[in-house]
């Protein structure tokens, strides 16, 4: 991973003298809250010291060009698109209006639907008879004698913006959010004319259907299995390490291993000085600013080998949230309503593929959408596929990126409140960190 805070020294220097600065003022201010109430402060909850002004990753935030191992990622800019902070997308105009039939160049139609730089490709959602491609998804209907099913008209409205006739479909409106031209989309649907037989797999794992669901057995606590068990190494260094002012985190923390325990299973929580939910990552970035002095920004390697440490201290601790402030209870609201909105280019919501009310446990294209409940207590956690290890956060930026919507900040409130409504999700389930995952 490249450090961010390496390529600004100058801003980082800056930001340290600011820091002796909000340091000076903490020192003032806690020795006057431990002489007046020796007792309380010691007891007093979430007294840790914060820096609160200054954001706690890289702004203005720049996409990742790639992963730490040169995985890339797309670089699309889809401002036209709502995002997780900002509703953008126009709704629906209703159906144009077509005479049967559409004449189109169904071969030059077959080639559009097979391709994956057009969003991932039909072929992500659906079978297309004898013809289909490696590694089909079932996430919508088989196609393979859709020829017989529909109407010229009604095809290339389906097609064109499907939210026409289903308000909540997850098929994107491939035409209304310009991913295929009307041209383009007749052909499709010359296309879609010539498949008219159903159609039975040879291989069971080819069919979306019958393929086996994937199933990790590697131990993810094996550092010779799990790269990521490196970062706890890192970790645990961090710790040690002084910062600006010379402190370390050991300096005021000589057991950490007793007196974090449960620390991360009670993460994130409501944080009144900020008016939001705090993660682990940002606490990090933030408590170090006020206490060592060190700048150690959200997704930078020392946050998230951090982040490992603290999380694995708490292993086998069942996740259990705060949710009893007005603050939390209301993260939890806003969280659940932000994972309903349909978002990016692409047109989709988290619970399109993460609930079983809409299409988890199917596939898109090769990949196994997984239900929301247990998905969180292993994280920071190592992607194979990617080479990398990812915070939950950047988690949240992939699904973002990867449904074409603009990703935010990684200490974006609106991540908080997702953060916060899938802890409340997985309550009970126990920290396994750091994870390992496709
Ligand atoms: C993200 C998944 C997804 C992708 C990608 C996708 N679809 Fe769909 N599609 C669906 C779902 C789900 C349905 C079932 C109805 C609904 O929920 O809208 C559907 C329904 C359809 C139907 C109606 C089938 C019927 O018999 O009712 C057609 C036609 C269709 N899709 C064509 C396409 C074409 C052409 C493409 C590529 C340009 C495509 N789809 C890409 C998810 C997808
Ligand atoms: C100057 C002393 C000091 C240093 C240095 C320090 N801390 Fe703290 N820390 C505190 C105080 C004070 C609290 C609040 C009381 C408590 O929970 O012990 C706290 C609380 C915490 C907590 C519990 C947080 C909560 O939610 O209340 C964690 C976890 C923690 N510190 C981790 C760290 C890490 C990691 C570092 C190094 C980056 C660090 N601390 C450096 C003083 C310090
Ligand atoms: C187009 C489908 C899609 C959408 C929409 C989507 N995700 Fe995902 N998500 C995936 C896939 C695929 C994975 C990888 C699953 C796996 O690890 O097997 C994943 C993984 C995750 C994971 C980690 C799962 C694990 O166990 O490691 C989390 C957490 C997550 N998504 C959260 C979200 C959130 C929050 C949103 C909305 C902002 C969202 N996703 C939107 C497809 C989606």
């Amino acid at each position: 991973m490249t450090s961010r805070l390496m390529q600004n020294p100058l801003g980082a220097a800056m930001a340290c003298t600011r820091l002796l600065i909000t340091m000076t003022a903490f020192a003032i201010t806690s020795m006057a809250a431990v002489a007046a109430e020796p007792a309380a402060a010691a007891s007093a909850k979430h007294s840790a010291p914060l820096e609160i002004k200054r954001p706690a990753s890289p702004q203005p935030w720049h996409r990742y060009k790639v992963d730490s191992q040169g995985s890339s990622w797309p670089q699309g800019d889809w401002n036209a698109y709502s995002t997780l902070a900002r509703i953008a997308t126009a709704p629906p105009n209703g159906p144009l209006h077509y005479t049967t039939p559409i004449e189109g160049d169904p071969a030059l139609g077959r080639q559009l639907a097979f391709d994956r730089a057009r969003g991932g490709s039909c072929v992500a959602c659906h079978v297309f008879g004898k013809e289909t491609p490696a590694q089909p998804g079932n996430v919508g209907p088989d196609l393979s004698s859709v020829g017989t099913r529909h109407g010229d008209d009604w095809l290339f409205n389906y097609i064109y913006d499907p939210r026409n006739l289903n308000k909540d479909t997850i098929m994107p409106p491939w035409g209304a959010h310009k991913i295929y031209s009307v041209a383009e989309i007749k052909h499709i649907v010359a296309f879609l004319k010539t498949l008219k037989e159903p159609y039975t797999f040879k291989d069971p794992q080819e069919d979306p259907a019958t393929r086996s669901v994937p199933k990790d057995t590697r131990d993810n606590l094996d550092p010779t299995e799990n790269p990521a068990m490196f970062g706890l190494d890192r970790g645990k260094e961090a710790f040690k390490r002084a910062g600006m002012n010379g402190k370390s985190c050991a300096s005021c923390h000589s057991s950490p291993e007793t007196a974090f325990k449960t620390w991360a299973a009670r993460m994130p929580r409501y944080e009144p000085r900020l008016n939001k939910i705090l993660g682990v990552e940002e606490f990090i970035a933030r408590h170090a600013r006020a206490t060592t002095g060190g700048e150690i920004l959200m997704q930078s390697d020392d946050n998230i080998a951090l982040s490992i440490y603290l999380h694995n201290i708490a292993n086998g601790a069942p996740i259990n949230p705060d949710l009893s402030s007005a603050g939390a209870k209301q993260a939890v609201a806003s969280g659940q309503q932000l994972m309903r909105r349909k978002i990016g280019q692409l047109n989709m919501a988290c619970i399109d593929c993460h609930t079983r009310e809409r299409h988890a446990s199917k596939w898109a294209r090769g990949q196994y959408l997984v239900e929301f409940k247990g998905t969180v207590a292993h994280f920071p956690t190592w992607r194979t596929s990617r080479g990398d290890i990812w915070d939950i956060r950047k988690r949240f930026q992939w699904c973002n990126v990867s449904v074409r919507a603009n990703e935010l900040p990684p200490d974006a409130k609106e991540y908080g409140d997702i953060e916060m409504a899938l802890a409340a999700l997985n309550k009970g389930a126990k920290i396994n960190a750091p994870g390992m995952r496709h």
